[in-house]
């Protein structure tokens, strides 16, 4: 059985005081409504992270950052390493988000090296693809796909494979009230799992999380989670409100 996630990427929002609120909030939440079905993790912004880690103390649910820089430490002024992000008490981050991609000039090439070194610290990665407006009108989706994972992440070896979960996000539902339908989100979820198949084996494809991201809400959750190959959400807009965010988590169980 595949673990099922819902992730609430924060994205670049809350104050530290707004992001305690918030975690405290959503904590009470699960703690009285969550029968386990899956797990939940936060990725606030950086800033907001050592105190979320004590808010979140003796729960099950994880922290993630939603970035890192592929060194360790060195003069690479304003980054933050995997090897901090571990120190502060998160177990996860988010690479390659398109948001990234397309405002930081984030390439294949850098959310491989990347990748490579949040694994080599102990983090577990959270890996976005997915395509544009554009890619998906030229029917170039499949293809664009495949490459942010053969260039950017299949570079990792099975073991550290292991530590990875994909989150399917297409930029043309990202925040827009669009979403692609689960029949759309399922051709490519299915998809990504048979090139990760190709790629590692059968046994790894089934065993990989594979999130969908994409205005995301408890109204369209459930027919998502539904699909066979949709193992749970990233989630922005609808994360940072706790409600919003408890409804989602109870659709996917
Ligand atoms: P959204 O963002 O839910 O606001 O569309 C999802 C994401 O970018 O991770």
């Amino acid at each position: 059985m595949r673990t099922k996630i819902i992730a609430g990427n924060w994205k670049m929002n809350k104050t530290l005081e707004e992001s305690q609120a918030l975690i405290t909030e959503i904590r009470g939440i699960v703690r009285d409504e969550h029968r386990g079905g899956s797990k939940v993790i936060l990725c606030p912004p950086f800033i907001s992270l050592a105190s979320a880690a004590r808010l979140l103390e003796g729960t099950e649910i994880g922290l993630g950052a939603q970035n890192c820089h592929f060194e360790d430490s060195g003069a690479f002024t304003g980054e933050i390493s995997p090897l901090m992000i571990k120190s502060v008490g998160a177990q996860f981050v988010i690479i390659g988000h398109s948001e990234r991609r397309q405002y930081f000039g984030e390439t294949n090439e850098m959310t491989f090296k990347k990748a490579k070194s949040a694994v080599r610290n102990g983090l577990k990665v959270i890996f976005c693809v997915g395509e544009t407006l554009q890619q998906r009108e030229d029917k170039t989706f499949f293809k664009v796909v495949e490459a942010q994972l053969n260039e950017g992440l299949f570079g990792l070896d099975r073991k550290e494979f292991a530590n990875v979960v994909v989150a399917y996000e297409p930029v043309w539902a990202i925040g827009t009230g669009l979403t692609a339908s689960p029949e759309q989100a399922q051709e490519m979820h299915h998809y990504i799992r048979k090139v990760i198949a190709t790629h590692y084996t059968d046994e790894i494809a089934e065993e990989t999380s594979i999130l969908y991201g994409g205005s995301m809400k408890p109204d369209n959750a459930a027919g998502l989670i539904a699909q066979r190959d949709i193992d749970g959400g990233l989630i922005g807009g609808a994360a940072l409100k706790a409600r919003e965010f408890a409804d989602i988590i109870r659709a996917v169980g």
